[in-house]
């Protein structure tokens, strides 16, 4: 079975006390942050200087997914501030390669983020200019939604796709201990989980299992 990492989300974390809140999920591979700016989708969280300070105290690597417009114009400086891994999204990119290379250039590692209606095949081409393709299995914008199952053919496709390529496949959305597997059956190897991971009251022993769950 490949390796798998669970990378839980902030979005669902108490907002003030982030720094005890990534404490919580120290035994993970990264902490996922969604930056939402109220236009690309309907909801505002954090940004950059949320980031810059979250950098410093994190325990564990940064996986930043930047749902905003003008992503050509914010994601590098997400690497800059030190983010693990920048994934921006294939809908509001201008020049997704140029800023895949812009972000690597920063020295992170660049994804590309697909919504749940927006098909894969356009992007195949690309996938070797990226470190990590997301399949959103819910429409991005708030924690806490049910698994789309509609996506997992799309995810088949995208291990496909991905072959031999050292590219990372990561879904995000409703990834829980009930639909994980359907996820990790489909080809995916990043698990984001927030509400399942936030919502549990041992957050590592919830981590475990999910890590369980997807390596099969
Ligand atoms: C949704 C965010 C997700 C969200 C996942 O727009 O991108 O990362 O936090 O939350 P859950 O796991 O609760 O669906
Ligand atoms: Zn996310």
């Amino acid at each position: 079975s490949r390796s798998v990492q669970v990378n839980p989300s902030i979005l669902s974390a108490d907002f003030a006390n982030l720094e005890a809140e990534l404490r919580r999920i120290s035994t993970a591979d990264a902490a996922h942050v969604d930056v939402m700016d109220g236009h690309f989708v309907p909801n505002l969280t954090l940004g950059l200087p949320i980031v810059e300070a979250l950098q410093r105290v994190s325990p564990i690597p940064l996986d930043c997914h930047l749902m905003i417009e003008a992503p050509d114009r914010w994601a590098p400086a997400y690497a800059e501030a030190g983010a693990a891994g920048v994934t921006f999204h294939a809908e509001a990119a201008m020049a997704p390669v140029k800023l895949a290379r812009e972000i690597r250039a920063a020295g992170g590692r660049a994804g590309i983020a697909l919504r749940p209606a927006t098909p894969l095949e356009p992007f195949v081409d690309l996938l070797a200019e990226f470190d990590m393709l997301l399949v959103m299995t819910v429409e991005p914008g708030f924690g806490g939604q049910s698994f789309l199952d509609v996506t997992l053919p799309k995810i088949a496709r995208a291990r496909a796709a991905i072959g031999d390529l050292d590219v990372r496949l990561q879904v995000d959305g409703g990834v829980s201990a009930s639909t994980i597997e359907r996820a990790a059956e489909a080809g995916a190897d990043v698990f984001v989980a927030g509400s399942a991971v936030y919502g549990a009251e041992d957050a590592a022993a919830a981590i475990g299992t999910l890590r369980e769950l997807a390596a099969g």
